[in-house]
């Protein structure tokens, strides 16, 4: 990526786009030139405000230490335009020990067989669809294939009923456009685009809730992998590297299905909830701690006790079932994600933190179980009851957990 602009009115119509020649490597046109920035490359962001530390740090730069570890440790093939080869990028998402010793950490909890199978896909020219029910790392998942891969997790398209198709494609500066007329330096690339000239995956968010009509804007650039500029005569092809990777909730299913062209031009890899109680307790004391150290909470507060509970809780009502499978259950409204799960922990954590002695406790983590399970006040709150009632009143243990959502229902 270069970023350097060149002379305005130098480039544009490059008429050996045209005949689907293969072009130089190299960007050669202003639109293939990057108006976007590189945080760190370009000085500093006019718009990024305070030199404080982010919140929320990218995935490429937050495990940044891990995937040049892997870089180097990697000598495996790598397919054009990657930055790691599918071995590194799988190894990268569910965590290993490199030969030297080098420790990675687990970003996925789950199925490595899966993580092979959509690091696989990307390596071919169909695109990737994440597809699962909320909570389920979509998103997570996504982005952390995005870092390794391409090495830039930034390029997405959040997917909204009112996702124009500019964002697909390419909008336009209209000051530009107005003073002087179609340049590429009026083009407004889109991630798509800039995905494209790049050789970099992009990420669409929640594909399906993008209008079928502009979800289509999609099928010519993943079967002809060319974003064609008719107002410049021109065109952007794609560079090795480019993919998509898309996410679509379970539940949104049937809001803007995906026509069949398009699907066909996506390997869905399902991603299900966490097998056992074990294994999602597992993804919610890791990531509650992560989450913690970047609020700067007390790492010891998130009690493992605690978190059994909550986990329990979440599986029996989604399940429909005890774990012991000897009583039914009511399910509420509410998904209870695992998501949910890591946020009702949070939540408190944070309780515990700021109002209470310091240890996370039943009442701490009752007031957010109570909103993640009644979320609708009539229905949802007979089923809690009644699970409160014959469930967590005669368990072992657990009174203290019965006590403090009695108070609350
Ligand atoms: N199997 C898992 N391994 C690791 N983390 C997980 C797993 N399942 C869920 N999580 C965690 O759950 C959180 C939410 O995941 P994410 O936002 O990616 O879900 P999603 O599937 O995109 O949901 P939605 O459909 O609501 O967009 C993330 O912090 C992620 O770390
Ligand atoms: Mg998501």
């Amino acid at each position: 990526m270069t970023s350097q602009h060149p002379e305005p009115g130098s480039t544009g119509t490059n008429p050996a786009r045209q005949d689907g020649t293969a072009t130089d490597p190299a960007p050669g046109t202003a639109l293939g030139a990057d108006p976007g920035r590189r945080p760190g490359v370009d000085g500093p962001d006019p718009l990024g405000g305070a030199d404080a530390p982010v919140l929320r740090p990218h995935a490429e730069d937050a495990f940044a230490d891990e995937l040049a570890a892997l870089a180097a440790a990697d000598d495996r093939p790598r397919p054009p335009g990657w930055r790691l080869s599918p071995w590194a990028v799988t190894t990268y998402l569910v965590g290993g020990t490199l030969p030297d010793g080098t420790p990675v950490s687990a970003k996925y909890l789950g199925s490595r067989r899966l993580m092979e199978i959509a690091v696989a896909s990307l390596a071919t020219d169909r695109a990737l669809l994440l597809l699962g029910v909320p909570g389920t790392a979509k998103t997570w998942v996504g982005e952390h294939l995005a870092a390794a891969v391409s090495g830039d997790s930034t390029l997405v398209v959040q997917g909204t009923a009112g996702t124009p198709e500019e964002q697909l494609r390419y909008g336009w500066n209209y000051a530009r456009l107005l003073a002087d007329g179609p340049t590429p330096e009026a083009v407004v690339p889109s991630p798509v685009m800039r995905a494209m000239r790049d050789g970099a995956i992009v990420r669409i968010e929640e594909l399906t809730r993008i209008p079928a009509d502009v979800q289509d804007a999609l099928i010519s650039i993943l079967s002809e992998k060319t974003l064609p500029v008719p107002e410049l005569r021109t065109e952007v092809q794609a560079r090795p590297g480019f993919n998509v990777i898309a996410t679509a909730n379970d539940r949104d299913k049937g809001v803007n299905d995906l026509s069949s062209a398009l699907r066909r031009r996506f390997n869905t890899v399902v991603l299900p909830l966490p097998d056992s109680l074990e294994q999602e307790v597992e993804i919610v004391r890791t990531r509650v701690a992560a989450v913690g150290r970047s609020l700067e909470l007390p790492p010891e507060l998130a009690a493992l006790a605690q978190i059994e509970r909550v986990v329990t809780v979440f599986r029996e009502l989604r399940g429909g079932v005890t774990l012991d499978r000897r009583t039914t259950v009511k399910s509420p409204s509410a998904t209870l994600s695992t998501a949910e799960a890591i946020s009702v922990v949070t939540n408190g954590t944070a309780l515990a933190a700021h109002f209470g002695d310091g240890v996370l406790r039943a009442e701490d983590v009752a007031a957010s179980l109570t909103g993640a399970v009644v979320k609708d006040p009539v229905q949802d709150r007979l089923v809690w009851q009644e699970y409160l009632e014959t469930i967590v009143r005669d368990r072992a243990g657990w009174e203290d957990l019965y006590r403090a959502c009695r108070e609350l229902v």
